[in-house]
C-alpha cells in the first residue's frame, strides 16, 4: 500500500517482531483566509442535520470518525484511525487540549425517518493555532454518505464556526494521494502552502505482519 503513496523508503530494521520498514508519506499543508463578510452556514439535503459540539456527542464523533477512516489511507498514516478505541482516545485528547475549538467542531447526523435510529455519519474537529489561526482535523464522511456534497457542507459549517470564534486563517493537512479530499479542499478555496512528510512504519511484504 505504501507504494501507492508518494513515498520514499528510508531504511528498515528487524527485531523480534515482524520486519518493518520506515516510509515517508507526502502530505500537503493547505490554508484558507476567512473573508470579512460573515459566512452563511450551509444547507443540508433532507434527512441530514448538524450537531454543534457538546460533550455528550463525544462517542458519536468517535464512531463517525472510525466509520469514515477505518479503511482509508489515513488509517495507515495514523494507526489510531484504524481502530475504534484509537478513535475514541484521539478524540478525547483533542477535546481536552487547551487549543480545542468547539465552534469549529461539528457532527453530521442522518435521520432515516420512520422512527429508525439516528446515524452519526460525519465529523470534523478544530483546534486553535496561534492568536487568530485554526486548524481542521479529521474531516470524515462515512462511505455510504459520500459524493452528495456533505464533506463540503461539513467543512463550510466548521469554517463559519471558526469565523464566529474570531479565527482569520484556517489550515489542514492532507495526504498527497487523497484525490477526493484534495479536490474538495481546492473547490472550497484552500491552497497548498507547503509539503510535509510523515514518517510511518509499514510491514514488509512477505514477512510476518507485512
Ligand atoms: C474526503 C471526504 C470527507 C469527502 O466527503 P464527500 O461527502 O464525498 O465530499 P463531497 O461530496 O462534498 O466532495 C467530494 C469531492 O471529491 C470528488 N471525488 C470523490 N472521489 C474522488 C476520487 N477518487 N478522485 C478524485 N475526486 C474524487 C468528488 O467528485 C467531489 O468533488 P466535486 O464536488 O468537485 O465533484 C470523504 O471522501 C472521506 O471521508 N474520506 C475518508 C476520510 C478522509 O480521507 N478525510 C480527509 C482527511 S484530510
Amino acid at each position: 500500500m505504501e507504494r501507492a503513496v508518494q513515498a520514499g523508503r528510508a531504511g528498515h530494521f528487524s527485531g523480534s517482531g515482524p520486519r518493518m520498514e520506515r516510509t515517508y508519506i507526502k502530505r500537503y499543508r493547505m490554508e484558507i483566509d476567512l473573508p470579512q463578510r460573515p459566512l452563511a452556514p450551509p444547507c443540508l439535503p433532507p434527512g441530514y442535520r448538524f450537531g454543534a459540539w457538546e460533550a455528550t456527542l463525544s462517542e458519536s464523533h468517535a464512531r463517525a470518525q472510525y466509520r469514515a477512516f477505518a479503511r482509508e489511507m489515513d488509517a495507515l498514516v495514523f494507526a489510531s484511525l484504524a481502530d475504534r478505541e484509537g478513535c475514541r482516545v484521539l478524540l478525547e485528547r483533542l477535546v481536552n487540549s487547551p487549543q480545542f475549538l468547539p465552534e469549529g467542531t461539528w457532527l453530521l447526523v442522518y435521520d432515516p425517518g420512520t422512527g429508525s435510529r439516528l446515524e452519526a455519519c460525519g465529523t470534523i474537529q478544530a483546534l486553535r493555532s496561534g492568536l487568530r489561526g485554526g486548524s481542521l482535523q479529521n474531516v470524515g464522511i462515512a462511505p455510504e454518505h459520500r459524493g452528495r456534497g456533505l464533506g463540503g457542507q461539513l467543512i463550510q459549517r466548521a469554517l463559519a464556526g471558526c469565523q464566529v470564534a474570531g479565527i482569520k486563517r484556517v489550515g489542514l493537512e492532507v495526504t498527497a494521494c487523497n484525490q477526493a479530499a484534495l479536490r474538495l479542499y481546492h473547490r472550497l478555496g484552500f491552497r497548498p502552502v507547503r509539503t510535509v512528510y510523515k514518517v510511518v512504519q509499514v510491514g514488509v511484504a512477505g514477512w510476518p505482519g507485512g
